[in-house]
């Protein structure tokens, strides 16, 4: 089917206690693989690219290209988001693409500039109404093609203006979540408890590649409502083909088939979670 607005999916997330899944993805047979697993499972599915997974598929029009016509030829309810770009040309640019939500990552900014960037996105999205995420505080780790510094945990007073003053539609929090890998000391559920008193638009968790079911489970029903996973969907592609070609070097054809099927079973996990819409 035709891509959808990725809007209500948030929003019926978020009533329904519940989180939708944001798959990062960089090739055509991770795409391939994520939508094969939103069909199976009757789940809808944003498909994310980042800076480096455009760069390695060919750009916003090209990414939209491919997610609209492999989607096209499926039955799962498929939106289109620009994750983590910092600058408004990246912005700018998928909106013109036509991908269905975007963000803005000033989360290394100091406040101030961090909230003139997320206002002048804003003034991008405003007549499209397309969905824009934001990230306050900042998640730390380890991300290809994110700009990343030294962990800063939000703070909820600071969530409460941050979205008023931009207008965000879904706020991106960091509760000891970190990229690439599992939250360090756990996730911080005081505080994420905290930012859901503050604030009452839908919340962003990154980096739940390493979170068990359980953390995840935690924070959905915190009002967490979209669900960031890029890792895990990359490892389960590397490994499908490191195990393919170390048993038939030199069959591209094969490892990438493999590369999607392990993708496909990543996916069809996280879909199929307590936890998912
Ligand atoms: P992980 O790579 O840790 O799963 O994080 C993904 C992410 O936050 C994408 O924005
Ligand atoms: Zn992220």
């Amino acid at each position: 089917m035709p891509l959808v607005d990725p809007r209500p999916i948030v929003e019926r997330a978020h009533a329904r206690g519940r989180a939708v899944v944001g798959a990062n993805v960089s090739t055509i047979q991770m795409v391939r693989g994520v939508i094969q697993a939103a069909e199976s499972a009757g789940r809808p599915v944003l498909i994310q690219f980042n800076r480096s997974g455009l760069s390695l598929i060919g750009g916003v029009d090209v990414a939209m290209l491919v997610v609209k016509t492999i989607a096209e030829e499926s039955d799962a309810h498929v939106a289109l988001h620009l994750d983590h770009a910092d600058t408004l040309d990246e912005i700018s640019a998928a909106i013109n693409a036509g991908f269905g939500s975007v963000m803005i990552d000033g989360s290394t900014l100091p406040f101030e500039r961090h909230l003139t960037l997320a206002q002048s996105a804003r003034g991008l999205t405003t007549w499209s109404r397309l969905p824009l995420e934001a990230e306050l505080g900042h998640v730390a780790g380890n991300e290809a093609g994110v700009t990343i510094g030294d962990a800063s945990w939000t703070n909820p007073d600071e969530a409460a203006r941050f979205v008023e003053a931009s207008d965000v539609d879904w706020l991106a929090v960091a509760v000891g979540n970190t990229h690439g890998g599992p939250a360090v000391g756990g996730l911080q559920i005081d505080r994420l408890q905290a930012i859901r008193a503050a604030v009452d638009v839908p919340l962003v968790l990154h980096g739940a590649s390493g979170l068990t079911d359980e953390d995840l489970f935690r924070a959905v029903e915190l009002g967490v409502a979209k669900i960031n996973v890029g890792t895990a969907l990359h490892q389960a592609a590397a490994n499908g083909m490191r195990d393919y070609i170390q048993q038939r070097p030199g069959d591209l054809r094969g490892a990438l088939q493999r590369s999607e099927a392990n993708v496909a079973e990543a996916a069809t996990a996280l879909l199929t979670a307590p936890w998912a819409l």
